[in-house]
Parts: C-alpha cells; sequence; structure tokens
C-alpha cells in the first residue's frame, strides 16, 4: 500500500496526520482497504511510508489485530508513487511469477479484490488495473482498452475535449507480476502513472485494464473526504472496519451531543467531541475533542482534532485545522481553511455585509493570530 504522499490537498488536515491515517467514519482511512484486504485472503501488506512514517507504526504495529501480517519501508524522501513501488519490493517474499497487489492508500472502492487478481492470473497480464468509469474524466488519468481489455494508451489529465477518448480511469489499484516491479528504475522518484505504466507499454509489456463500476472515490479533496465518510456511515459502500451502516449520523465513544444540537445522516462526530445546544451539523466530520459552541452551523467541512468553533460561527465546506480556535459569530465561506493553532477572533471572518462589514461575497480577515502560520494560510483557499 503506497501510504507516503504529503497529502496537499487536504491541508491543514495532513500537518500532523498523514492522509491515510486520517480518521473516516471513526477509523483510520487505511484500516478500511487493510480489512477489505484481508478480507480477500491478502495476509501479509507491506506499507511504504515515507511522510509522517511513525504514525502509521505507532497505530497499527504489526498488524496483527487487523489478521494480517503488516511490514514498514520508509523512504528517507518521498520517492513518488513508482519509485515506492519499486522500494517496498524488497519486503516482498512472494516469487517472480507471483501476482502483488498495490492500492493508493486513498481510494474508497468497493472493487472485487479477489476477480481483479484472478483476471491478471488467467491472462498473464504483466501488469493489471482496476478501472473505473466517471462523468468527468478531465481530472484523471485515462485509460483506453480494446475489447480484449487490453491498454492501448495512458492519457494524463486530458486538457482538450479530442483528448478525452474514454471516460475509463485509473482507478488506484493494481496487480503487477512480481518480475516486472524490478523493471521500475531503483533509487530515484519515478511516477507510476506517467513513466512507469508508459514505459511498459511502450517496451510491449502486456497491460491490462478491468473495469469495475462499484462504488469509488479518491478521498484526496476535503469534499471528497467529507463525502466518503458519510458514504460509508450511511453503508453506501461497505468495509468490513465498520461495524454496520446506522443511516443516522455516527457518534463515537465520549462524543457528547446536546438534545437540542441536530445533526443530519452521515455526520460523524468522533471521540470526545461535543456538540452544544442549538448547533447544526450537515454532513461533516467533527474530530476527536473538538467543541462546537451553541447555535453553530457546520454544512459539508472537516473540523479538526481539539479545534473549536464558537457560538453562531457558520462553516460550509470549510477545513479548520486541529487545535484552531474560531471564535463566536465567524461566517467562514466555501474552501476556507484555517491552519492548525490559529486564533480567528469573534466576528473576524464574515461574507455578507453586517453593520461595518465588507460588500456581500468578500472576506474580511480582520485579526488574526495564529503560532507560526502566516495569514495567507488562514485564508487559503
Ligand atoms: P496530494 O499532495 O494532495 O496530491 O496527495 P498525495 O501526496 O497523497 O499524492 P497522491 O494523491 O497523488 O498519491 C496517491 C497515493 O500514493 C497516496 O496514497 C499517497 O500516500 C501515495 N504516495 C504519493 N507519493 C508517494 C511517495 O513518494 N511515496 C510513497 N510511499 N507513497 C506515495
Amino acid at each position: 500500500m503506497l501510504v507516503g504522499g504529503k497529502g496537499t490537498r487536504l491541508r491543514p488536515l495532513t500537518t500532523h496526520t498523514p492522509k491515510p491515517m486520517l480518521p473516516v467514519a471513526g477509523v483510520p482511512f487505511i484500516a478500511h482497504q487493510l480489512a477489505r484486504a484481508a478480507a480477500a485472503g491478502v495476509t501479509r501488506v507491506v506499507l511504504a511510508t515515507s511522510y509522517l512514517a511513525e504514525v502509521f507504526e505507532d497505530h497499527f504495529q504489526d498488524g496483527s489485530p487487523y489478521g494480517i501480517e503488516l511490514v514498514y519501508l520508509t523512504e528517507k524522501e518521498p520517492l513518488g508513487t513508482g519509485g515506492a513501488i519499486r522500494n517496498a519490493a524488497s519486503g516482498l517474499t512472494c516469487g517472480p511469477d507471483e501476482p502483488v497487489l498495490i492500492f493508493n492508500g486513498d481510494i474508497l472502492s468497493g472493487v472485487d479484490i479477489a476477480a481483479l487478481r484472478d483476471s491478471h492470473l488467467a491472462a498473464g497480464a504483466d501488469v493489471t488495473l482496476h478501472l473505473t468509469r466517471v462523468e468527468d474524466p478531465r481530472a484523471f488519468g485515462l485509460v483506453p482498452t480494446d475489447a480484449a481489455g487490453r491498454v492501448l494508451e495512458f492519457l494524463e489529465k486530458p486538457e482538450t475535449p479530442e483528448q478525452i477518448v474514454t471516460d475509463q480511469i485509473n482507478a488506484g489499484c493494481y496487480v503487477f507480476t512480481r518480475s516486472v516491479i524490478d523493471r521500475i528504475l531503483a533509487g530515484r522518484e519515478v511516477s507510476v502513472e506517467r513513466e512507469t505504466f508508459p514505459e511498459l507499454l511502450e517496451s510491449g509489456a502486456l497491460l491490462r485494464g478491468v473495469v469495475d463500476t462499484s462504488y469509488w472515490l479518491d478521498l484526496g479533496t476535503p469534499g471528497a473526504f467529507v463525502r466518503g465518510s458519510a458514504d460509508l456511515v450511511l453503508g453506501k459502500v461497505d468495509s468490513p472496519a465498520v461495524p454496520g451502516p446506522t443511516g443516522e449520523a455516527l457518534l463515537l465513544p465520549g462524543a457528547e451531543v446536546d438534545l437540542g444540537a441536530v445533526l443530519s445522516s452521515g455526520t460523524v462526530v468522533a471521540e470526545g467531541a461535543s456538540v452544544a445546544a442549538g448547533a447544526i451539523i450537515e454532513g461533516s466530520v467533527i474530530l476527536a475533542g473538538a467543541v462546537i459552541g451553541p447555535d453553530a452551523y457546520v454544512k459539508d467541512s472537516i473540523v479538526g482534532a481539539y479545534a473549536t468553533v464558537g457560538a453562531r460561527t457558520s462553516l460550509d465546506g470549510a477545513v479548520i485545522g486541529d487545535g484552531a480556535i474560531v471564535e463566536a459569530d465567524n461566517e467562514l465561506p466555501s474552501g476556507l481553511r484555517v491552519a492548525c493553532g490559529t486564533l480567528l477572533p469573534v466576528g473576524a471572518v464574515r461574507t455578507t455585509a453586517g453593520p461595518g462589514g465588507c460588500p456581500a461575497g468578500q472576506v474580511s480577515a480582520a485579526a488574526v493570530h495564529g503560532s507560526g502560520q502566516t495569514r495567507s494560510e488562514v485564508a487559503s483557499r
């Protein structure tokens, strides 16, 4: 599993926690992947770590509670997705002709892992890619295939309509024949999507795509992260790591929600977090120890661990970093991210004109005090 990326699109949540360790529906995201891999018969997993590597081992140890043997291989400097696969090969124990499953550590999917492996073996492929179909493929790597599933080419993030030749995209889960991994150059940064796959194709290797249209979501952005968490809580995607869909909000042990608060289904309130009377939480993730004040309104947002959202403050599609304090009567617009440990004083950010406020649609960040963060981080979108 590739879990060493910096997760820049999810900052500031990834300041202290690597993306694959962020809790989704109450457990670190890769716990879902590990549980699904174990259910498909995988017994040994190499975690290719780099950024904040120690967080994984502290949590998962040797993997025994998950019924899986876990091995950690850490890159001093991130080697990219291809370099990480090459580096992790030293932790593999299988023979040269055996299949190796590779997962990006940020994909929530219902792909049939065993079927993907079986298809790889039956076709005698060098690499088999899980492909999914999306309505708008522009932000993804396109992978057209022929009728037999043979990959024809790799098109990264098409820019013109003519380049959109298929709706099949690389879904971030692969099967490599073990010996093929040795063809990736060792000791340098390599992108599996941009370098390894096109080079293998060019050299005549057999690359196949298997289209599996079950649930699929890349959790790399705040909006997707919130949606994926809610989908797990609501049972729209199965995970053996979640006891069962609640159909409601998920309150983890020690969460305190006042009876006068309203939580939409799919919302998660984590351990030790509290929600005061009159607050409305819609489709959001409230991380451990966070405090939501009276009459606050939190929509499609993520509130970091031990952060505070003050009375009557409203968030819409916002991300609040760990330990940040957004005091009362702030109105944070969609996309606003507040850096970890920052203090936003009472009424510092408003999006509509009020007495003495700025015109509608503008943001006034009048007084911002941080702990080492710059003002641009506070207001970055
Ligand atoms: P962004 O910075 O937001 O793009 O996130 P990211 O750093 O995680 O990159 P990306 O989403 O492209 O990565 C896909 C998967 O590969 C994720 O699970 C990453 O953890 C992993 N990954 C990306 N780069 C590296 C790397 O250099 N080393 C390792 N071991 N894993 C990586």
